[in-house]
């Protein structure tokens, strides 16, 4: 009876490490590790121990016997992901890999370090640090509420991911950890001071700021971005009062990327299963009052690039209640590629009584409307190859088409704004670094005791587990500076 790897997998790969066959693959020291959209456990090893359930935040993974209707595709998707490693020659120790220690010299004082933001990659910072015998780390949050997108971005219909909370919550209670919440680096306190009470300064920030869709008509009422309803619907304190018109029959969202799928799906849910969410009470009676019954996602490219991953739309595909129509063009492949799922939903497609649609190959040109949005321009793209679906890039045509839309959301990406105090790259809105040290952009030099982790160093990709293996990189680098004598207490001077 294998064990199945399901839908809320967060990719933190604690279930990797407990695996004692090492069949739960990629793990984070291979190269698939960052663009895999889920970890997969291998049915033809899996032995059946269970480990790897009790070692899941999210609740994922399960004996194959409980999977429900909905998870069915699972059983497939761990295997073919297998197969495919098998095809490509792959090669993989059977023994389970020692979970890496960090090493550290030992002196008088313990090490002290800030962690600045109590998101996902704070989180894993500071749950790394404290595995250093006698360390301590102080997490700053600008926020009265911690966790920051784990708690204002995670959808609150996701609730197994949702879940991750409670391992947030045991990290929270460990030993040598202080929280101090409601206090905004940069503003309350600043760098110079941290850099003097800290050996090191871990900046963990996030980038919760939108990307802006320049086209005409984009400041029109009625198109909002994503990142907004998002932080709305989740309660956050700095949205919750927004208001959102939704008296229109068609919303669209601009950007197929996960998050284009959330917004989706809120929307189209039945406010009453919503009800049974931690959502806003504010969204949730916006939703019920709500007349939209059809969502168009539009994406720039073609199905094969789609943003989204596998198990977002598979969700997407079982909602209860809702019709996901997928532009019949699209056709099989790979097995087990998203492309021949995405093939499968659209023969599979059911009736319902709202409706998302997936459209391919628009790329937004306009928004029309006087005093609000009534629909928005696309201009038709097509694959740079002509062969099909088999090209990377588009091309735009002449032709354009237009959609009829009283609420346009974008949901183009997310985005880092600079941060006091430290050098910023405006191309890829992160700081600069080099595995975690902040560097000077020109030199290339290490600004001392100064450190990132997870969107702020690498840009808004991945899943929340995804941050733990690049918080446990950034830490590495810090003992390595701590150990060659790097880290005096005092280096606050040449920061002033
Ligand atoms: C809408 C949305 C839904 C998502 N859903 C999922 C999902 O279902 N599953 C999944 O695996 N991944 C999901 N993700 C991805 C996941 O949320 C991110 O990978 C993760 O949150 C990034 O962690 P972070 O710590 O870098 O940033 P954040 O989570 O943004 O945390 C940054 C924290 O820093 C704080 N902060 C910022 N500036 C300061 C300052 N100056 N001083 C003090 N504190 C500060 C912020 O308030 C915040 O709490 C989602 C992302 C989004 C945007
Ligand atoms: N359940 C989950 O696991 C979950 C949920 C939400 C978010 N997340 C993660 O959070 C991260 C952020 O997600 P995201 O959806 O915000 O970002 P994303 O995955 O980067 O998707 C952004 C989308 O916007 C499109 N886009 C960008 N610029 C555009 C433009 N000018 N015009 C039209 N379209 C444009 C992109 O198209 P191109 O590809 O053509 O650039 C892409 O479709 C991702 O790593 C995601 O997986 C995970």
């Amino acid at each position: 009876m294998p064990h199945v790897v399901t839908q809320s997998c967060c990719s933190d790969a604690s279930c990797t490490y407990a695996c004692p066959v090492n069949c739960i693959q990629p793990t984070p020291d291979d190269p698939d590790f960052l663009a895999a959209e889920m970890l997969h456990v291998d049915p033809a090893t899996c032995v059946d121990c269970g480990a790897c359930v009790t070692a899941c935040p999210v609740e994922a993974i399960k004996p194959h016997t409980a999977l429900t209707e909905a998870e069915q595709p699972y059983l497939d998707i761990n295997r073919l992901y297998h197969e495919g490693r098998a095809r490509a020659g792959a090669k993989r120790d059977l023994l389970a890999r020692p979970v890496p220690r960090l090493h550290v010299k030992r002196r008088p004082e313990p090490l002290r370090v800030a962690v600045i933001g109590s998101g996902p990659s704070g989180l894993y910072a500071a749950d790394e640090v404290l595995t250093i015998p006698g360390a301590e780390a102080t997490i700053y949050e600008r926020l009265a509420e911690p966790y920051g997108l784990a708690r204002f971005g995670v959808a609150p219909d996701h609730r197994r991911t949702r879940r991750i909370s409670g391992q947030f919550e045991q990290i929270r209670s460990a030993k040598g950890l202080k929280f101090k919440l409601g206090v905004e680096v940069g503003r309350d306190v600043t760098q110079a001071e941290l850099l003097d009470e800290y050996d090191a300064v871990i900046y963990a920030v996030g980038a919760a700021a939108d990307r802006k869709l320049a086209i005409p008509g984009a400041e029109l009422p009625g198109v909002t971005s994503a990142t907004d309803f998002v932080a709305w619907y989740n309660g956050h304190p700095e949205f919750r009062d927004m208001e959102f018109d939704l008296s229109a029959e068609r919303a669209v969202v601009i950007g197929n990327g996960n998050v284009g799928l959330d917004v989706a799906r809120i929307l189209t849910t039945d406010p009453e299963r919503l009800a049974q969410t931690d959502i806003s009470e504010r969204a949730l009676a916006a939703l019920r009052a709500s007349n939209l019954n059809e969502v168009v996602i539009t994406g720039r490219r073609g199905p094969r690039e789609a943003s989204f991953t596998l198990p977002e739309i598979l969700g997407l595909a079982s909602a209860p209640g809702v019709e996901l129509v997928v532009d019949p063009a699209v056709s099989a492949e790979i097995p087990g590629s998203k492309l021949e799922w995405l093939s499968r939903l659209s023969a599979a497609s059911r009736a319902g009584t709202r409706k998302i649609h997936l459209r391919f190959y628009v790329s937004p040109a306009r928004v029309h409307g006087t005093e609000r949005v009534t629909d928005v321009e696309f201009a038709k793209t097509r694959s740079q190859t002509e062969s099909g679906y088999a090209g990377t890039g588009t091309l735009a045509t002449n032709e354009h088409t237009r959609i009829d839309a009283g609420l346009v959301l974008t949901s183009i990406g997310y985005g880092a704004e600079p941060v006091a105090d430290l050098p910023f790259d405006d191309t890829t809105r992160t700081v600069p670094n080099h595995q975690g040290r902040v560097v000077d952009p020109v030199t290339g030099d290490p600004q001392p005791g100064t450190y990132v982790t997870g969107w702020i160093k690498r840009g808004p990709s991945g899943f929340l587990g995804t941050n733990r293996s690049d918080s446990q990189e950034t830490v590495r680098a810090l003992v390595e500076d701590f150990n060659a004598g790097r880290l005096d207490r005092n280096h606050a001077g040449s920061h002033a």
